[in-house]
């Protein structure tokens, strides 16, 4: 009798934790956002981490009856790490969207995750063009790789540039920028002379810029991750290989606003193809900037920022369409098919293919106000992924 009055009794305080905790639950929105905050891709981590925050406290963390809690957790740039982190988010913390994802072979590893369990997965910095057709729950509010070179090999060869050397990090952004690269090139008359591949991790440019040197080609194209590009812009400089005459040209990874204004005035007249830049001459723009630099001790947002910015903005939009009471599949339909204006100019994420399209700027490095910027002087408007229409 004893016995089953403190089972019963039992019983009725696991049901009502049970409650409780469900009514917690169906009272929060979840957000696991999976950064590289520390290792070679910290400041991707960093950026996106401090967007995510801004976007928050301009918008608040109430919306359609719900309060929405962001879980950061730091994989180290590491697939396998984020892989864990992300079943850990879903299975324990029982998260509803899945965000960040810092490469792409991280973007690659969590999409299985994303697609058993029916999670949406925002991809807000990786951009190698096949990550959405990895998981139907991908949905991607940074850019594509193909997007930038595309637009580059269009401008290049009106501008003199018909010889290129092509240096590529040794993976998916890298492989799709110099393949991108050349075959537009080519159409457009131009020549790739030359394809050079440098290790992800910790590369030794110095190598690589010789071998470009003894080329000496009219333009150097380069495509390397967010955080590396100031390297390659000191070796390039120290060999001299300006004054030798070859240009550097590459994808707006390369003059990261992250870095740009520490790269001295060697980096001015360096041109690159993008969708964003911190000097993006628009209202909205300089609303980002200025609050973003006033948050975080007068850092500068990057790209990286602004997917996540956007990202976060495509989370809130779905969870106020879906009013808190939609599941994985729900809240994905309310992602497909947003249009608004970013940050980065006006932006689409396509619902036949869930990537981003948008516009496409050449820019080049000049000195405003004593700070180096990249500066926008012509558009590709409303450009989708070239890796989904070819
Ligand atoms: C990727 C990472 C970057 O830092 C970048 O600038 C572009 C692409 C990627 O891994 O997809």
């Amino acid at each position: 009798m004893k016995k089953r009055l403190f089972l019963t009794a039992t019983a009725v305080a696991v049901a009502a934790l049970g409650a409780t905790s469900a009514m917690a639950q169906a009272d929060t929105f979840k957000i696991g956002l999976i950064l590289p905050l520390t290792g070679q891709q910290a400041s991707t981590g960093k950026q996106i981490e401090a967007a995510t925050r801004l976007y928050m406290a301009q918008n608040g963390v109430n919306m359609a009856g719900k309060k929405i809690e962001l879980i950061i957790k730091d994989d180290g740039g590491i697939p396998d790490a984020s892989k864990r982190i992300a079943q850990e988010l879903v299975v324990n913390d029982k998260v509803n969207v899945l965000a960040g994802f810092g490469l792409t072979p991280i973007a690659l590893a969590v999409a299985p995750i994303a697609t058993q369990s029916k999670t949406p997965q925002v991809i807000m910095a990786a951009a190698t063009s096949i990550i959405t057709e990895a998981s139907p729950y991908i949905i991607r509010t940074s850019f594509t790789i193909p997007q930038s070179a595309v637009a580059m090999a269009d401008w290049a060869p009106k501008n003199g540039i018909k010889k290129v050397v092509t240096l590529v990090s040794d993976y998916g952004p890298g492989i799709d920028a110099e393949r991108f690269f050349k075959d537009r090139l080519t159409f457009n008359g131009g020549q790739v002379i030359e394809s050079l591949r440098v290790p992800l991790r910790g590369p030794d440019f110095a190598p690589f810029l010789q071998k470009v040197r003894d080329i000496k080609p009219d333009a150097l194209f380069v495509f390397v991750p967010s955080g590396a590009g100031a390297a390659v812009m000191k070796q390039f400089l120290e060999r001299g290989m300006d004054k030798a005459g070859i240009k550097l040209i590459g994808t707006g990874d390369l003059t990261d606003d992250d870095q740009l204004n520490d790269m001295g005035d060697g980096a001015l007249n360096v041109v690159t193809s993008h969708h964003y830049s911190a000097a993006h001459p628009s209202a909205l723009n300089k609303k980002f900037v200025d609050a973003f630099e006033k948050a975080n001790k007068g850092l500068r947002p990057n790209f990286m920022a602004v997917g996540g910015y956007d990202g976060m903005r495509v989370i809130y939009e779905a969870l106020r369409a879906t009013k808190g009471a939609g599941g994985g599949d729900a809240l994905l339909a309310a992602m497909k098919g947003q249009i608004f204006e970013s940050p980065r100019g006006p932006m689409f994420i396509d619902a036949q293919t869930r990537d981003v399209v948008h516009n496409m700027y050449l820019r080049k490095v000049e000195k405003k106000d004593g700070k180096l910027y990249n500066v926008e002087f012509d558009v590709i408007k409303d450009m989708k992924d070239p890796g989904k229409t070819r």
